[in-house]
């Protein structure tokens, strides 16, 4: 093609006034007689390319109005700024090539349901919403390495075939490993702990697994941890890497996908406000904020805002199917059934939440003391917080066996979980690790768990044991804060759920 460079639709803002040709895919198009408004994917972004008649061959205009969503194709013409076009630059089409064209695209711009859509994940990652979120994990995994390896931390890749039980045993993927039992990784910890005695300080980051059996909006079975983990290390050491980290990478994804941000409806001036110091309350205070007044005041209070809700969700349907019911034209009429769609979802999910108020403020209200915080706890927690707010020293019965017991509190461990704000919840766990050989050996045992397998991790206990400690980062967790995405199933391009693996 003559004096056509071959460009990517993230760089046109260096192509004004050129003649360019894009390779993508057909997003979606308008036609309006003599004019068409083709908006072509390539990877990178979204272009709205125009086509007017008697300005191309006819034989082309016609092909192009026929052309169906997610035809492949190389489009070339003159970029000219415009801000009111998506991604503020569009094509003036000379001329183009259909590479393969596509007919009944199933995933078309109306909505579907989740079940529809995780069945076609391997189309759905096309979607302007799997995309930005895509482009925000990508950026979150970029910036844990980057935190880490310019912090002096060395990667060391730990086992996913593991023998010993690395967090709990009701959540174990067994796996026969040539006829004998083995299990897939719950943590790295236990290997990094061994690693950190050599290097000082060290990460790992893979794929982690774990059987349990809960279906809830914060749980996969396949997710991806990073964990560093330090020699001579205490919990305030601890709690000040995790919150530079959280930090550094809010930072990240706010320096390098804002407008995904933007397009995902993201709490910007939130994820802005995530700098340290984070807030900090023992899990004895967490007890105190749950039973206490202030949080059945601000439960009732959501209560009563979600019922109001509701009825602004009714009254906005009910004028819908009303103006459905009369005379309008037809682009109207589908604009208003993908609204309906979406508003019924959402009502859905405002009733769901007005039906468990009730159960969480009773759940909260009656927590005793010695439990571990359950999901509607956390999320009552961080919903009364503005920042990340870290949980410390929890009860040593409800925590793994080798967190370090409080010397000055034997009942709780030096421990910590970060809940991220505004109801998101847990989004690290960590803890300072027994380092005593024979307080160690008596946790294994109380844990039923078999002291023999352990030999190995006992030794880091025998020669040279010292004082450190660690922490995991759930990847799906942090993405779907980030990203204000309500169920982390979307924040990993392949999900595996405990009832669903789609594809
Ligand atoms: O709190 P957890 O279980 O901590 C550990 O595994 C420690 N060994 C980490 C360490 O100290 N090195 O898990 C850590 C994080 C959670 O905060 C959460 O973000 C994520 O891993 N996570 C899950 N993410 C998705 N689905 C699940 N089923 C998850 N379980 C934990």
């Amino acid at each position: 093609m003559p004096n056509s460079t071959k460009a990517y639709i993230s760089e046109l803002r260096n192509h004004v006034g050129q003649q360019v040709t894009l390779a993508g895919w057909l997003y979606q198009a308008r036609s309006s007689g003599k004019i068409q408004f083709l908006i072509v994917r390539d990877g990178t972004g979204l272009c709205q390319c125009v086509v007017e008649k008697g300005k191309v061959p006819d034989e082309l205009f016609e092909k192009l109005r026929h052309l169906g969503q997610e035809s492949s194709l190389t489009i070339t013409g003159t970029i000219r700024a415009d801000q009111r076009s998506v991604g503020g630059y569009e094509l003036v089409v000379t001329d183009a090539q259909i590479i393969s064209p596509a007919e009944g695209y199933p995933i078309t711009p109306k909505s579907h349901g989740v079940d529809f859509l995780l069945k076609h994940r391997h189309l759905h990652l096309r979607s302007q919403r799997q995309w930005c979120i895509g482009k925000i994990r990508h950026t979150v995994i970029d910036a844990i390495r980057r935190f880490f390896n310019d912090n002096g931390f060395i990667l060391i890749d730990t086992p996913i075939f593991t023998t010993i039980v690395g967090e709990d045993q009701q959540s174990l993927f067994e796996v026969d490993y040539f006829g004998s039992p083995l299990h897939l990784t719950q943590t790295g910890q236990l290997y990094l702990e061994s690693a950190a005695m050599s290097f000082g300080k060290v990460y790992c980051f893979g794929p982690t697994f774990r059987a349990e059996k809960s279906k809830t909006r914060r749980h996969l079975t396949e997710f991806w941890m990073v964990e560093p983990e330090l020699a001579f290390i205490d919990l305030d050491g601890l709690l000040e890497l995790a919150e530079d980290f959280v930090s550094f990478i809010t930072t990240q994804v706010l320096q390098n996908n804002k407008s995904q941000l933007e397009t995902l409806g993201a709490d910007i001036e939130a994820l802005e406000r995530t700098k340290p110091p984070f807030y900090r309350v023992t899990y004895t205070e967490a007890v105190e904020i749950l039973t206490g007044q202030k949080t059945a005041d601000f439960l009732s209070e959501q209560l009563s805002q979600l019922k109001d809700q509701k009825q602004q969700l009714e009254s906005r349907i009910a004028s819908l199917e009303e103006e459905q019911k009369g005379q309008i034209k037809q682009w109207k009429r589908d604009k208003n059934a993908v609204e309906l769609i979406e508003l019924r979802v959402e009502i859905d999910e405002v009733s769901t939440k007005i039906e468990n108020n009730p159960k969480h403020a009773k759940l909260a209200a009656e927590f005793q003391w010695g439990k571990d915080l359950g999901g509607s706890d956390e999320t009552i927690i961080s919903q009364m917080h503005d920042k990340p707010v870290f949980v410390t020293h929890y009860p040593k019965e409800a925590k793994a066996f080798y967190m370090k017991t409080d010397r000055d509190n034997e009942k709780v461990v030096l421990n910590f979980d970060l809940l991220a704000p505004a109801g998101f919840g847990e989004i690290i766990g960590g803890s300072v690790r027994e380092d005593d050989y024979d307080r160690l050996v008596t946790r294994i045992r109380e844990q039923g768990l078999n002291v023999e397998t352990y030999n190995w991790y006992l030794d880091l206990r025998k020669y040279g044991s010292v004082p450190h400690g660690g922490f995991g980062l759930g990847v799906e967790r942090t993405v779907a804060w980030l990203t204000g995405e309500k169920h982390i199933r979307q924040c990993i391009p392949f999900p595996r759920m405990m009832d669903k693996v789609y594809i």
